[in-house]
């Protein structure tokens, strides 16, 4: 039978988990993929950094791993380019990809899914938006048959970390930031954390897949956690609340009819007794609303490198499974594109 060859881009917090996963787990992953996954090789920028990896796998040349005789490309080092272009080649070429790059899907998904849906490939990306949480395969797939009126929650880890910190103990924000980053849940640049941009990011991928729309960051209104005080919090508290940074997209229909799309980041004073006031520390918490299905809540670790990891090897068995039996993913390109609301409009 087939062996299905997964280049790895990426060996860091959340690519360090998948190595390990992969290989730890290689027996039970085969059985469920239906073939064995093999590492075939791991991109990393420094080779000599990663002692602990096997040394015939590792390459700095992430362009050439591409080319080279893989079935999958696993994406996990970041940001636009070079990355984009690595993965518009893969696709390109009929390979598939899993990415937990929630900077490139939130400008660039529709080259992105024109590429995959042009060869066949699979494009699949659960860990870019609220880490293990089940939440973008429900999105593309189990509610397709519903209509999604609006996508609300707590994700991005760091922040919410950090928030949940400066609430509890009053500790201070460069201080936990810090902490985050030694736990793995920050962006290699935390400004993308706190300033929310990448919740932006995040908003524009669940605004894109709940209402079969072409939502990017620059859609998004965005306002970080830099300005909450210690002072606010406290004042939050005093009023039976507590500050959490949400996103909040929704479909919205004007008084002639027409229908479109909004999404925005910023920090909200809610009650205590909210639901969502509750989830504390780097974990996630989305409230999607349907008309036939109602109100849903997906909870669970939404950073790290492990909580990211189970999220990328779902996809990873996805997509042996589709290339085993010969099937396909969901198809992106062809939404009907809602039209984006202009921001500073609610
Ligand atoms: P890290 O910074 O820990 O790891 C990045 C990896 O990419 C490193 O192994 C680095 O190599 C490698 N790399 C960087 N540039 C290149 C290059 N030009 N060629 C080859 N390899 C390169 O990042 P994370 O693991 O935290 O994040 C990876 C991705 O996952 C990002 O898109 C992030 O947004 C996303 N993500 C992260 C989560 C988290 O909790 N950390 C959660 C969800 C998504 P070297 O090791 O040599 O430096
Ligand atoms: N930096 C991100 C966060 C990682 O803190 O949520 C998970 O996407």
């Amino acid at each position: 039978g087939k062996t299905i060859r997964v280049a790895l881009l990426g060996c860091g917090t959340v690519g360090s988990e998948v190595a390990r996963l992969l290989t730890e787990q290689a027996g039970e992953l085969a059985a469920r993929a239906g073939a064995p996954v093999e590492l075939a090789g791991i991109a990393v920028r420094r080779p000599d950094k990663h002692p602990e990896l096997p040394q015939h796998l590792l390459t700095s040349d992430a362009a050439a791993l591409v080319e080279s005789d893989v079935d999958v490309v696993v994406e996990l080092i970041g940001g636009i380019e070079p990355v984009q272009t690595w993965l518009l080649t893969a696709l390109r070429k009929g390979k598939s990809v899993v990415t937990a790059n929630k900077a490139l899907l939130s400008e660039h998904s529709a080259e992105l899914f024109e590429a995959a849906d042009a060869s066949g490939a699979d494009l699949y990306f659960e860990a870019a938006v609220a880490g293990a949480i089940p939440l973008l395969r429900p999105l593309r797939e189990s509610l397709a048959g519903d209509r999604i009126t609006k996508v609300m929650g707590i994700v991005n880890g760091t922040t919410n970390f950090i928030l949940s910190a400066m609430d509890s103990t009053g500790a201070g924000y460069a201080e936990t930031l810090e902490e985050a980053s030694r736990l793995g849940y920050a962006e290699a640049d935390p400004t993308a954390d706190v300033d929310g941009y990448d919740a932006a990011a995040k908003a524009a991928i669940l605004a894109s897949l709940a209402f079969h729309s072409r939502v990017t960051a620059s859609d998004v209104h965005r306002e970080g956690i830099a300005g909450v005080t210690a002072s606010d919090i406290a004042a939050a508290k005093a009023l039976g609340r507590t500050v959490k940074l949400l996103a909040i997209c929704e479909r919205v229909t004007a008084d002639d009819g027409t229908e479109s799309v909004s999404a925005r980041v910023h920090p909200v004073m809610i009650p205590r007794s909210h639901p969502l006031a509750g989830v504390n520390g780097a974990f996630n918490a989305v409230f999607v609303e349907a008309d036939a299905a109602g109100e849903l809540m997906f909870y669970g670790q939404g950073a790290g490198g492990a909580p990211t990891a189970s999220a990328v090897l779902g996809d990873l068995v996805a997509v042996a499974r589709n290339l085993v039996v010969g099937g396909r993913g969901p198809r992106e390109s062809a939404h009907a594109a809602l039209p984006v609301r202009p921001m500073g409009q609610t």
